[in-house]
């Protein structure tokens, strides 16, 4: 009697800590649980969000040990693109006024003067206010300026089914554009400028900000397109080539894995790569390695070397074997809360993995390349190189195995979620108890996203595909102006005038890729590029008639750019 009491008693306080570990069961379960908890966490009616702002999202009601009470842009427009893709997909159709809540809250965050300057001075870049939407003036990381990147992509989302639906056409123009605007030139200006990554820990350049930057201006350029400003576009596909270009120097060819930030010190093995592959999934660009797309060769070796780093770092982790699922955190590296499993991280490793499943559905094959080889050898030790047909038995054994896989880190997490379905930030490593911030809104949200992933569900694509990764980078060893330059050159029919130059952005004395000016304004021929700032840069301008170069005569011309803003050069052809 006593004994099976205390059995009872014992299974009671268990079943508190572990739900069933079926990966359905926790879907079903979980789902409207994190749903509840992600608006129970945004004002004004939010019920742990009292005090806030309308539109504004508490990153957690938690306001000691950690205090979290603060809304993050990088959380909110996380957690906002969520609501938003449910929304315009039809899949929540009562979304709309909080949605609007939230394009309000922003702007006004957007206009807040805060430690990190004005709305035109840099203050884009601040990470974190008050949830009364007034700055936060304590010392922090800042900038971090993967915010306003993130935070464009969720409006322009949602300005794009507006428009698509006939509906609020003005308030797109008038509205969310302006504030889209002032995201994406911040994110144009100040890309290659130093940052303080997604965990607000090291100033330097971080691949999670350069890929969601990336992805912004490359929607932005044709969203820009879609209301009008086509020169507009132009400036921002301009820094989304530099930014694709950048993003590859982050490749350890040699280790297999993105070196996520460049200063720290650390491995880099880092939960952010898998972020940024997440975040940046295009469903039309395939398996694409230079965005980094979740089914990538380059995407798939990361992720493994990413996860085999946590084996032996988690007590929970001892005695899984080797090519099965284990909890994950933020690096192996971490010492907050003395480093643990991140829910949100475990999460990413299974969306990245739909997400691989989905495309590779969709394109009826998959790739097995040298790069990718230690990735699908955990599932098939025989597997080698080579293209697998979905008709094939090797492509069945692989993509069943990985989705058995992907479902293990669901399982992961909901082994250490509480039967309430309550997801704080971390679990203990060692017992699995959950610990720091409680009820974190972004662990609601990456649960929605993987599960979404998992069901299949996809969404518009943002231009990832067909991207030609530019052969020379431009622009991110420091700050860069606009020189606009103008000619004055009288040509024969079918003659072009280019220019080239003693830097990458004037494509290293090239005739070949010299840039080609426009005649818009014949006889005078133009153009605006983007040159480092304060720098003695030579130049030639030079003619081409049917493969045919006339070089200017000697000697080159030369400028000085200036430490900011734009300059134009006025010539005349020698
Ligand atoms: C709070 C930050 O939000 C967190 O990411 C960081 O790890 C700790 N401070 C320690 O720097
Ligand atoms: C700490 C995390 O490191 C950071 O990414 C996040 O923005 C804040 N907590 C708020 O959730």
């Amino acid at each position: 009697m006593r004994l099976s009491l205390l059995t009872s008693l014992a299974a009671l306080a268990f079943s508190s800590y572990a739900q069933s570990p079926s990966a359905d069961a926790y879907v079903a379960s979980e789902s409207p649980a994190a749903k509840a908890g992600l608006l129970a966490n945004i004002g004004p009616d939010g019920s742990k969000a009292s005090g806030a702002k309308a539109g504004v999202v508490i990153a957690s009601p938690s306001t000691s040990n950690p205090n979290y009470l603060y809304t993050w842009v990088r959380d909110s427009s996380l957690v906002f693109k969520t609501l938003i893709d449910q929304f315009t997909t039809g899949e929540d159709n009562s979304l709309r006024g909080l949605i609007d809540d939230f394009t309000t809250a922003e702007a006004g965050l957007q206009q807040t003067s805060n430690p990190s300057g004005s709305v035109s001075t840099g203050g884009l870049g601040e990470p974190k206010f008050n949830i009364d939407a007034t700055a936060f003036t304590g010392a922090w990381g800042r900038p971090q300026r993967d915010g306003p990147a993130l935070r464009s992509t969720a409006l322009i989302t949602y300005a794009n089914w507006l428009l698509a639906n006939g509906n609020g056409t003005s308030y797109v123009q008038n509205t969310l554009w302006p504030s889209i605007k002032l995201d994406l030139d911040y994110v144009q200006n100040n890309w290659n400028q130093s940052t303080f990554d997604l965990w607000e820990e090291i100033n330097s350049s971080s691949f999670f900000t350069t890929a969601v930057q990336h992805r912004a201006l490359r929607e932005g350029a044709a969203f820009a397109k879609t209301v009008g400003q086509p020169s507009v576009a132009s400036g921002y596909t301009t820094q989304a080539d530099n930014l694709l270009c950048f993003l590859q120097s982050y490749w350890n060819s040699d280790a297999g894995y993105v070196t996520s930030n460049t200063g720290g010190g650390r491995s880099g093995k880092d939960s952010n790569s898998v972020l940024a592959s997440i975040h940046t999934f295009d469903v039309d660009a395939g398996c694409d390695a230079a965005s980094f797309q979740p089914c990538s060769d380059k995407a798939l070796s990361n992720l493994k070397v990413y996860v085999d780093s946590f084996r032996s770092v988690y007590g929970i982790n001892n005695g899984i074997s080797a090519t099965a699922a284990v909890a994950v955190g933020r690096y192996p590296e971490d010492v907050y809360y003395n480093g643990n499993p991140w829910y949100l991280s475990v999460f990413a490793v299974a969306e990245q993995l739909y997400d691989a499943l989905i495309t590779w559905n969709k394109q009826g094959s998959l790739d097995v390349t040298s790069t990718s080889l230690a990735f699908f050898k955990q599932f098939d030790s025989s597997v080698t190189t080579g293209t697998y047909r979905s008709d094939s038995s090797t492509y069945s054994s692989l993509t069943s195995a990985i989705r058995a896989f992907a479902d293990g880190f669901l399982e992961i997490n909901a082994k250490y979620t509480p039967s309430n379905g309550a997801l704080s930030e971390q679990f203990d490593k060692s017992s699995g108890t959950p610990l720091s911030a409680a009820d974190l809104t972004w662990s609601y949200a990456s649960a929605l996203t993987a599960f979404a992933a998992r069901s299949g569900k996809t969404y518009a694509g943002w231009g990832a595909s067909g991207l030609t990764v530019p052969s020379q980078c431009n622009g991110n060893a420091g700050p860069t102006v606009s020189v606009t330059f103008n000619v004055q050159a009288t040509t024969v029919y079918g003659e072009n005038i280019y220019i080239t130059g003693n830097t990458g952005a004037l494509q290293n004395w090239s005739p070949d890729t010299a840039l080609l000016l426009s005649a818009a304004n014949y006889p005078m021929w133009s153009i605006t590029v983007t040159l480092p700032a304060s720098t003695v840069v030579e130049y030639k301008y030079i003619r081409k008639n049917n493969g045919q170069v006339t070089w200017e005569s000697d000697p080159n011309n030369s400028i000085t750019t200036p430490g900011s803003g734009s300059a134009t050069q006025n010539d005349t052809w020698r």
